[in-house]
This record gives C-alpha cells, structure tokens and sequence, in this order.
C-alpha cells in the first residue's frame, strides 16, 4: 500500500526535493496551503503522512484525520503539534534537528554584535549628517565587547554553537537550562534564570516555545535587566512578551533587542513595537541559507520515506512508538 503524503503549508518557492524523495516509495503528494485547524481537517481526510511548516495540528485535528500515522515538521521548533496528542493516537511525529545549527548561531551573532557596537544608533546619525564623535551620550556608549557575560536561555545545539562562537572572541557564557544538568560545553557555566538576567551583558534564547517558557520574559524580567543589556531571539518570539520589551525599549529598561521572531507572525504592520528605539527585527529568516533550505526540504520528506521504508528517522520524537508503527506495518504487508 504506497503513502498518501500532504503538505499542509509551506512557504518555499517549489518541492522539487520533496517530490524526489517521496517518489522513491511511489508516495503521492499533495500541496496545500492550509492556515486553520479545519483546513487541515477539510483537506487532509486521505493523508496517511503530513509535512507541516505553521499549520495547526491541534488534538483537534489529530482527533478527525482517520489515517494519519505521522507527521514531519518542516524545522527544529515543534509548537504547533501537539505532540503529546500525537503519541497518545499512534501518530509518529519528527522534526529536522540539525539542518540549520550554523545559520541561526552565526545569525543571532550577528545581531548581538549589530546592537552591541550600536550600529543602527551610528547608522541613524549618518543618515541624518552627524559626524560627531564629541558629545557620547548613553544611546551612542560602547563597551569593549571581549570580557562580557553571554546569558544563553536553553544549553542545546544553537546555544552551544554560538557559544563556541563567542568564546573566540573573548565573551563569558553562562546558561539557564532547567533540564541540563552536567555543564554541555568547557567554559560554560549552569547559574539560575534570576542570575542569568541580572548579570548578563547580552541575552540569547535558545529553548522551544512551551507553556513553561511562553511570555517568559515580561516586563518583570525587563526590569530586572542590566540597562546597558542586549536581547536577542532567534528560538520562537512567544517567549517575549511584545508589548513589555516595547516598554522596556521606550523606557531605557535594555539597551536593545533583535528578534527574528515575533509573538505574532507576519505581525501587524501598525504594531508600534516595530517602531521602537534600538530594536532589529527580521523575518524569521535565521535558519536560511540556500544549503540549509535545501537539506531542511529534502530532510523533512526523507523522516516520511524512512518511516514507510520501516527505518527510523533522526529526529522521531516520539521513539517509543517506533516497536508498534514497525508492528502496524508488517501486518499489513
Ligand atoms: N529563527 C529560526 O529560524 C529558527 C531556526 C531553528 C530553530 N529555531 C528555534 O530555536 C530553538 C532552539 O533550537 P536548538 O536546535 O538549539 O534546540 P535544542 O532542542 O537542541 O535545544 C533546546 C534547549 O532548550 C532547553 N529548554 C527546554 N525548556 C527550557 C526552559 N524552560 N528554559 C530554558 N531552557 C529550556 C532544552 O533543555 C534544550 O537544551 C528551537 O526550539 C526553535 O524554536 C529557530
């Protein structure tokens, strides 16, 4: 019996690579563009597998799609499966762990050093003709990068990339990760959120987007800032609080932030957060690069092909479910 492969969502120019990955177990495969839960419940009723990049897999969904066995996410962040709904019905849920470790750590670099020299701040003077270097107030002050304390919000692989990254230039790291306990990386050590927040020089989240880690930083957080600190988000931009980092930057509470990921994505474009002083924002493009888009496309098709292949995939999340799905299959070869 060959797959009938859905992909729910995605936002790439074409799925040339997913084609020829799923061709190879003869599956046939099918895009949508779905954006609401009864969109995928409308559209998916014959999917045996799906490819999602933001659709909604809801318990709801997962409740009212009779064939579904699994489910590849098109990144690392799982969010919008409920995975825990998922392993309850037998559905095999994967991500694709590792296309993009580089990019989003070389990306959130990029942004801390951008806000950290106060590029925009100086950028902002040239296009208004100030060429001035005599009068430096607080929006124009710098300190010397090498010495300065990285506060990482999750220890896993992008944190332990950029980690690595800074460390070359002379920055301290520390971390917060509540679910690691022996220090990931030589040089980096464990300290508690409280800690992390008031000590940090720069801050830098790396942890999915869970109810736990959800509007972790609002406007107490901010407040307890350094005011000379810099926030960046590359991991998911529900773990920020919009409206509190707006305060936070109108009020001089941080000295920056840069996000590639907003609570709300595409956000509206009235959003006066957009506006705020010292803020980089990008279109949740840290994981891009013509290499990285080409493996997260051909990878995300190939945990499907893997699975009806009976080979487990590298990032199946749920791998207890693994002996059954092996089971299911053969009884019906
Ligand atoms: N902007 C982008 O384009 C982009 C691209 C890839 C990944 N991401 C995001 O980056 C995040 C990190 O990716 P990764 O590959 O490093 O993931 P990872 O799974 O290797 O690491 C995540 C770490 O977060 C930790 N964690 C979990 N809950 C936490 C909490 N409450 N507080 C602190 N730490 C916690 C985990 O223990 C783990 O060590 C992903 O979850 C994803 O949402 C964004």
């Amino acid at each position: 019996m060959t797959w009938n492969v859905m992909i729910t969502d995605v936002s790439f120019p074409d799925i040339r690579l997913e084609e020829e990955e799923l061709k190879k177990i003869n599956a046939s495969l099918v895009r949508l563009n779905c954006k609401t839960e009864q969109d995928v419940i409308q559209a998916c009723q014959d999917a045996d597998a799906l490819l999602v990049q933001y659709a909604p897999i809801t318990a709801d969904v997962l409740n009212q799609l009779p064939r579904l066995k699994a489910i590849s996410r098109y990144g690392i962040g799982v969010d919008m499966v409920d995975v825990s709904a998922a392993t309850k019905k037998n559905i095999l849920v994967c991500n694709v762990p590792d296309y993009c470790i580089e990019e989003v750590a070389t990306f959130a670099l990029s942004l801390l050093l951008f806000l950290a020299r106060r590029i925009p701040t100086y950028q902002n003077d040239v296009s208004n003709q100030r060429w001035n270097l005599s009068d430096i107030d607080d929006a124009h002050r710098v300190n010397r990068i090498r010495g300065q304390i990285l506060g990482l919000v999750g220890s896993g692989r992008i944190a332990q990339e950029l980690a690595k990254l800074v460390t070359a230039l002379g920055i301290r790291v520390v971390y917060y990760d509540p679910y690691v306990k022996v220090s990931p990386l030589d040089g980096m050590s464990s300290v508690s959120f409280e800690e992390l927040i008031t000590t940090s020089d720069f801050i830098s989240i790396h942890c999915p987007l869970t109810p736990e880690t959800r509007g972790l930083f609002d406007e107490r957080v901010f407040q307890a800032m350094k005011s000379s600190a810099v926030l960046v988000n590359t991991a998911r931009g529900a773990v920020v609080k919009n409206c509190a980092l707006e305060q936070a930057l109108r009020n001089g509470w941080i000295a920056g932030a840069g996000l590639d990921n907003l609570e709300q994505e595409p956000p509206d474009w009235n959003d006066s957060l957009l506006s705020a002083p010292n803020l980089v924002v990008t279109p949740h493009i840290a994981f891009y690069s013509e290499e990285s888009l080409k493996d997260l496309q051909r990878l995300t098709a190939q945990s499907i092909a893997d699975l009806y292949r009976q080979n487990m995939p590298e990032g199946l999340l749920n791998p207890e479910l693994f002996p059954g799905f092996l089971q299911r299959m053969r009884s019906h070869e």
